[in-house]
């Protein structure tokens, strides 16, 4: 999506050989002009996978699932990473590991969103390792729901993330696929 490849190398930042800094549009600050039209995308790309509902992770998924949701016209649901005390009733559980941060913390959702036989598209911020979609479609699947696509605005394709969903049959849809970065440059495929 060039629109995005766009804002990635002007308003984004490569630290080191492997993080994107992309809080000026993405996850700190957020442009909602450029969510929409990552909605739009995404909506216009899974269309044909009869999707019922949306799901992500909070944080930074929040905002291109929402606009993702919209433009699909379904509910979105959003995987919980924080404990919470009223945070109760029958929850679903998964054990997430992120490499990025070296932490490790239990995604869990309610039963009740994520209803047996819906098409669940999963969105995402990132794709680096993986872990997350991977625990995403934990949850879904002992829902009894189907993981019916994985849509991610920016997938680092140098990481193990993209080769470990097709090895588990997913359908991956990434709107920027940076095949390599360095500070102060950034390859697309
Ligand atoms: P994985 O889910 O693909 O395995 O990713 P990994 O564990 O390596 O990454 C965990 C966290 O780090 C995720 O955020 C992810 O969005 C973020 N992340 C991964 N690579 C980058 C990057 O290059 N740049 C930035 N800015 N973030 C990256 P999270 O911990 O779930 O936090 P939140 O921001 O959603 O709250």
């Amino acid at each position: 999506m060039k629109l995005l490849e766009q804002a990635i190398m002007e308003r984004g930042r490569v630290i080191g050989s492997d993080i994107l800094l992309v809080d000026t549009f993405l996850n700190h600050q957020v442009d909602v002009f450029l969510m929409q039209e990552i909605g739009k995308e995404f909506a216009a790309h899974f269309k044909k996978n009869q999707i019922d509902r949306v799901a992500t992770i909070e944080s930074s998924g929040i905002a291109p699932a929402a606009f993702a949701a919209l433009f699909l016209e379904a509910p979105l649901v959003i995987m919980k990473k924080q404990a919470s005390r009223i945070l109760t009733g029958d929850l679903l559980a998964a054990t997430v590991r992120s490499f990025t941060k070296g932490t490790q913390y239990e995604l869990t959702v309610k039963r009740d969103f994520l209803p047996k036989g819906e098409r669940v598209l999963f969105v995402d911020d990132f794709l680096a390792s993986g872990e997350a979609a991977i625990g995403a479609k934990k949850l879904i699947d002992s829902a009894g729901a189907v993981l019916a696509g994985v849509g991610i605005v920016i997938e680092k394709s140098f990481q193990s993330g993209p080769e470990r969903l097709r090895e588990e049959g997913i359908e991956l849809y990434s709107l920027a696929r940076i095949a390599s970065m360095q500070e102060g440059q950034i390859l697309f495929h």
